[in-house]
C-alpha cells in the first residue's frame, strides 16, 4: 500500500459506488472522506457517508463540511439521487451517528495534507465548496496539494442546463477559486463521463455477485438507471466512479491539457467550465488535464472486478440484506 486516499463527496449513488469501491482498493488506503451539500442537504449527504462505511464495513472518518455553496443557495438533484439520495434505499442508522467528528472537512484535510504530503490523493466528486474553503483558510493548501482529481464540469455541454454540469453549477464561485488555485487538476467532466457506464449485462453481472455491498449498489443503481433511459443513454454512467478508477487504472483513460476557468457572472452560462480546448484562442496557464476518452468495457470490468472482492472479503449480512 503505497498511497492514501480522500474522497470529498457529496454521497448521491454515484459517490456511494466510489466509497465502496476505494475501500476495496489495493493500492489506495481512504484515510478520511468529507461531505459536502450537493445531491441532497448536508444533514443528508452526512449520514448516508457514515452508514456506507458502516455497509462497508471499515471506521474510515467521515469529517462534515459545508451545508450551503459559498454565496447561492443550494441546488440538489433528488431525480436522479431519489429520497435521501441513495437511489430511494435508507440504509440502516450506525452506531458512528451518536457521535460527529469535531474537525471540520477542511480542517481535517488539511492537517492529512500537513502529514501524507505527496503520498496523498484527493478525489473531489461533489459540489467544491469544501476544498474552496479549505483554499482560503489555509494559504499554503494549493502549494501542498500536488494534484486535485474532480469529477466536474465538462468541455462540451451539460447535465444540469445546456452550459453547464451539476457540481459546478451547485458552486460556481468555488470551482473558479479551485480551477484558479494554481492546483494541477485532473478533471473527469461530461465529456468521459457519460462514455464511463454500465450496460444492463454488466447490471446482471453485479446482481449475480453475493455480496450485500453489491445487492446495495444495484437496487441504490435502479432510479438512475430510469433516469438514464428517459437521456436516451446506453447505460447508466458512473460519473464520480472515474476519478477512483483512474487512480486505480491511469491508462483507462487520456487526457488533453487544457486551459479551464468557470462562468460565474452568466445567468444562462452559470456554472460552465471554458475550455480552449475546441478554441482557435489558446490560453496560458493550462491548468487542467481534462478526460475525453475512456476504455469503457475495461472500466466496467474492473468495477465489477473491485466490487466482487467483497463476495470475497468479510460479509455484513446484518446491515443490508
Ligand atoms: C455529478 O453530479 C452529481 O449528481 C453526481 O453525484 C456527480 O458528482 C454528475 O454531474
Ligand atoms: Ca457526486
Amino acid at each position: 500500500m503505497s498511497k492514501y486516499l480522500w474522497i470529498d463527496c457529496d454521497p448521491g449513488v454515484d459517490d456511494a459506488a466510489t466509497i465502496l469501491l476505494a475501500h476495496q482498493s489495493q493500492k489506495f488506503q481512504p484515510i478520511g472522506i468529507s461531505t459536502v451539500a450537493g445531491n441532497a442537504t448536508h444533514r443528508h449527504t452526512f449520514d448516508n457517508a457514515r452508514r456506507l462505511v458502516h455497509l462497508i464495513p471499515a471506521d474510515t472518518p467521515v469529517y462534515p463540511g459545508a451545508e450551503k455553496p459559498l454565496i447561492r443557495e443550494l441546488t440538489t438533484a433528488p431525480y436522479v439521487h431519489g429520497v435521501d439520495s441513495l437511489g430511494g434505499i435508507q440504509l440502516p442508522a450506525s452506531e458512528s451517528e451518536k457521535t460527529t467528528e469535531s474537525k471540520k472537512a477542511w480542517d481535517a484535510l488539511y492537517e492529512a495534507l500537513c502529514r501524507y504530503g505527496d503520498d496523498l490523493e484527493v478525489l473531489a466528486i461533489g459540489p467544491l465548496t469544501n476544498i474552496a474553503i479549505a483554499l482560503a483558510k489555509y494559504p499554503d493548501f494549493a502549494q501542498r496539494l500536488k494534484r486535485l482529481i474532480i469529477m466536474g464540469g465538462a468541455a462540451k455541454g451539460g447535465n444540469y442546463t445546456p452550459a453547464a454540469e451539476f457540481n459546478i453549477y451547485v458552486d460556481p464561485e468555488a470551482a473558479e477559486k479551485v480551477f484558479m488555485s494554481g492546483i494541477p487538476i485532473f478533471m473527469f467532466g461530461l465529456d468521459v463521463t457519460l462514455q464511463s457506464y454500465l450496460t444492463e449485462e454488466d447490471l446482471d453481472a453485479l446482481e449475480n455477485q453475493s455480496s450485500p455491498q453489491a445487492k446495495f449498489m444495484v437496487d441504490c443503481l435502479q432510479l438512475s438507471k430510469e433516469f438514464a433511459k428517459t437521456k436516451n443513454l446506453k447505460g447508466v454512467p458512473l460519473h464520480d466512479v472515474c476519478t477512483l478508477l483512474y487512480l486505480e487504472k491511469p491508462k483507462l483513460f487520456s487526457f488533453k491539457k487544457a486551459w479551464v476557468r468557470v462562468e460565474t457572472g452568466g445567468e444562462i452560462t452559470r456554472g460552465k467550465t471554458v475550455t480552449d480546448l475546441y478554441s482557435d484562442k489558446q490560453m496560458e496557464p493550462k491548468n487542467t488535464q481534462v478526460a475525453l476518452v475512456v476504455r469503457r468495457e475495461d472500466f466496467a470490468q474492473l468495477f465489477l472486478e473491485m466490487m466482487n472482492r467483497y463476495s470475497k472479503g468479510s460479509l455484513c449480512k446484518h446491515i443490508y440484506i
